[in-house]
């Protein structure tokens, strides 16, 4: 080390470390903990801030990621990166539980509420991980998931049919010819089965991604279907179905101009915001201890630290724990792995810049045209993810490989016969992603011109 050429007994006294580990931290076989390097350094009389610089930097390239073998299946992992929390992730979700509390007890009192928050403030997550098991453990309400997508009552007619036991054309039919059919369709089912549901059983509509029937439904007619039947659906005498939107924040006023909404809207929001020091804590810590893992004190208070301010930040964050857990050591979740991955603000173009250059030029050509077609390129909005049905994408071996790969180190998720960025945390955060996305702007609006 370049502070000095210590005596490692007399030292020890200054730095309250062994004389061994401070003689094992001189020896440089592996890289000491950044506590053990400040001590030395400080009792050698040497720049803390330029050591813990150097520090940072020698342990960001020491620790490769664990390649994930097939034996090892991803799906034990305690965090899910950037994708959404599920139904079937909900074991390893925390933090919202009092957001959960708040939506379940507002829909015992009324029939529609709206989940509003920014990107990436945990709205998919908190509706599918948190509310639909809540609302399925209760006994009496059957959740009816769906995203809108360009269709959104034929997606309505289809999530519903096989629990009302009816064929999904007829009632697609059915709702597009008067919206008040989706209501007496719930009640008729309900009261058809009665002896088999426990007493006052009602179809609970949980839509997701609702800024879809702007973004992504172009019929304005089937828009307008969709509304006003889940509407009508949650207003009827005796109503029996309750309506729980999922909506991005900077599509407020798209919701506004529709005056159904507006009057639904009604004290019927529930604001999601950034989650507190002590829910994010948990959020980090719980999922590692319920698979019998530790996280570094030093780790949690990192996060905290790096987040503090960073409204936006829980996909950076859920992204960073997946790959710090990915370089764990034995049974613990480490500073020195966290910052191995690029912490809160680099890990996301670590992991996508280190699945990109391990491609052959081919596939790099076929990545470029694979993520650029999966962005729907904003006018007046941020760009946002696309979901595109895998058939679209050329069956060729580079174009397979790629999908692959990208969905293995979770950049892209699956869906039934689709596929989606995880999160378009990675549209902002991935600077070779912005890059391919400005070109291909400057290349159309050249030959609008
Ligand atoms: N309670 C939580 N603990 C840890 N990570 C979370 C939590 N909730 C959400 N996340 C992570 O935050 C990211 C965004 O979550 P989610 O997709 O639910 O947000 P969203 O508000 O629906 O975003 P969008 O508006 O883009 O659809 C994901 O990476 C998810 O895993
Ligand atoms: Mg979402």
């Amino acid at each position: 080390m370049g502070a000095g050429r210590p005596e490692h007994r007399k030292l020890a006294q200054q730095a309250h470390y062994s004389a061994t580990t401070l003689a094992d931290a001189a020896k440089g076989d592996r890289l000491p903990s950044l506590d053990v390097t400040l001590a030395y350094v400080a009792a050698c009389g040497g720049d803390r801030a330029e050591w813990e610089s150097r520090w940072r930097t020698v342990a960001a390239e020491s620790l490769p990621p664990r390649p994930v073998s097939p034996g090892e299946p991803e799906e034990r992992a305690p965090y899910v990166g950037l994708a959404a929390f599920q139904p079937e992730t909900a074991d390893r979700f925390f933090g919202r539980e009092r957001f959960v509390d708040e939506a379940v007890t507002r829909l015992r009192s009324q029939h529609f509420l709206a989940v509003v928050g920014t990107s990436g403030s945990g709205k998919s997550s908190l509706l599918r991980a948190g509310l639909i098991p809540e609302l399925r453990a209760d006994g009496t309400s059957r959740p009816v998931l769906l995203t809108p997508g360009a269709r959104p009552l034929h997606e309505c007619a289809i999530r519903l049919a096989p629990l009302l036991g009816v064929n999904a054309g007829t009632l697609m039919a059915d709702l597009a010819a008067d919206p008040a059919n989706l209501g007496l369709a719930v009640r008729q089912a309900l009261v058809h089965h009665e002896d088999d549901l426990p007493p006052r059983t009602e179809v609970v509509f949980v839509v997701d991604q609702f800024e879809e029937v702007f973004t992504v439904c172009d019929d304005d007619r089937e828009r307008d279907q969709f509304i006003g039947a889940l509407l009508t659906a949650t207003r009827q005498g005796g109503s029996r179905t309750r309506v729980v939107l999922g909506v991005r924040a900077d599509f407020y006023a798209r919701c506004a101009e529709h005056p159904g909404l507006v009057g639904a809207f009604q004290d019927a929001e529930l604001l999601v915001g950034p989650m507190t020091s002590d829910e994010l804590t948990k959020a980090i810590n719980q999922p590692a201890a319920d698979s019998g893992l530790v996280v570094e004190r030093a780790l949690t208070t990192a996060i905290l630290a790096d987040v503090a301010g960073q409204p936006g930040c829980l996909p950076l964050v859920s992204h960073a724990l997946l790959e710090t857990w990915r370089r764990r050591r034995g049974n613990a979740l480490t500073l020195s792995g966290y910052l191995a991955t690029g912490g809160v603000r680099g890990a996301v173009a670590q992991t996508a810049d280190n699945a990109y250059k391990a491609f052959n030029d081919d596939q790099q050509h076929a990545a470029r045209r694979i993520l650029l077609r999966l962005v729907a390129l904003g006018d007046d909005t941020d760009d946002s993810r696309r979901r595109v049905r895998v058939d679209e994408f050329d069956a060729d071996p580079d174009t397979t490989a790629v999908l692959g790969e990208l969905v293995r180190a979770r950049l892209l998720t699956l869906g039934e016969n689709t596929v989606e960025i995880a999160h378009e945390a990675l549209i902002r955060n991935w600077p070779t992603l912005r890059g391919w996305i400005d070109e291909a702007g400057n290349c159309c609006s050249r030959s609008d011109a």
